[in-house]
């Protein structure tokens, strides 16, 4: 068996309905684990189950909203009922509400945390009691985005969740290595029905729609892929070959994989006594100010290639 290979793992994926949840659960199956596929929607998540099943694989659907600790533990519970326990827990499942802050109602916002944030935790949580009392180790991969890396235009209850999750992960990857469990951010970018609604992308619905393959910017700068692309890098982390890795947070779109960089102090000055507010405009103006950070994701300025049968 290669370090690849997930013969006799469990993984529970959610939001595995569609999307980049439905790429996961399929090439977690195809690399021979058992899938736990949950969704809040019943017919996506079995025609998922279906698919593994129908091409030789091994899964169960768990219809449940993710977000509470009775669905957390309910999903555990189902991965260790149907196929004896658990060893990869992915926590996919999410939605968007966008508004600019001053347009965004509190349900926007605890909507978008419960699902995301209190997920992530009520779900790794679930997992970390099971992988603990298996005393094997495991893998939690949790879902981040470039929106919490950077901060993203319209996002406040999404980049904030997003960016919590990363924390997690960093967090987690303390408080369980101990344990053998890794847990790892994973920051997907794929072309779905939410990307081919940004504006910049819109002259590419109809190419994609009619099958042609995303243009090689996009593909590598933007890191825009399909779906099924970015689920090698759940794989990998799922399996053996990355027992040692934990803490970190990959990116991983079309032609690009990304290892992120922690917080880091970027330009750092002494004072003996510590600083005055008059000090530190000084030093802002002296130094700090040409170090500023930029805010929200940057791309590069798309230039697509003439439609040829244009
Ligand atoms: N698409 C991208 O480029 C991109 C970029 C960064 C991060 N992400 C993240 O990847 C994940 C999947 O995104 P996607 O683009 O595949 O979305 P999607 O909308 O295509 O699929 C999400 C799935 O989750 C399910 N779901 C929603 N709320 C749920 C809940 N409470 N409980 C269970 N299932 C629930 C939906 O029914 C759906 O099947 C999300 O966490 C998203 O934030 C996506």
């Amino acid at each position: 068996m290669s370090d690849l290979s997930l013969t006799d793992k469990v993984a529970v994926v959610t939001g595995a309905g569609r999307g980049l949840g439905r790429a996961y659960a399929v090439a977690l199956a195809a690399a021979g684990a058992a899938v736990v596929v949950n969704d809040i929607d019943a017919e996506a998540a079995g025609d998922t189950t279906q698919a593994i099943v129908g091409a030789g694989g091994r899964a169960v659907a768990h219809v449940a909203a993710i977000g509470d600790t009775a669905s957390a533990e309910s999903l555990v519970h189902a991965a260790v009922e149907k196929f004896g326990r658990l060893d990869v827990m992915v926590t996919n499942a999410g939605i968007v509400r966008d508004k600019v802050l001053w347009k965004m109602s509190d349900e926007d916002f605890d909507v978008v945390v419960h699902t995301h944030l209190r997920g992530t935790f009520t779900c790794a949580r679930a997992a970390a009691i099971q992988m603990r009392e298996q005393g094997e180790g495991g893998s939690i991969i949790v879902v981040g985005s470039p929106a919490g890396q950077f901060g993203n235009f319209g996002q406040t209850n999404y980049a904030a969740a997003k960016a919590g999750i990363v924390a997690f992960a960093r967090t987690w990857a303390l408080e369980l290595a101990r344990s053998g469990i890794t847990v790892n951010a994973l920051v997907p970018t794929a072309w779905t029905q939410m990307t081919a609604t940004i504006p910049v992308y819109a002259p590419l619905v109809e190419r994609v729609d009619a099958g042609e393959p995303l243009p090689s910017a996009v593909r590598r700068e933007h890191a825009i892929g399909m779906p099924e692309e970015c689920a090698p890098l759940v794989v990998f982390l799922a399996s053996d070959a990355a027992r040692d890795v934990t803490g970190q947070a990959i990116g991983i779109g079309g032609d690009k994989l990304t290892l992120y960089s922690h917080a880091g102090e970027e330009a750092v000055e002494y004072r003996d006594g510590g600083w005055t507010a008059s000090e530190i405009a000084d030093a802002w103006a002296a130094d700090l100010s040409s170090h500023r950070q930029s805010s929200g994701v940057e791309l590069p300025p798309l230039e697509l290639e003439p439609h040829p049968t244009r």
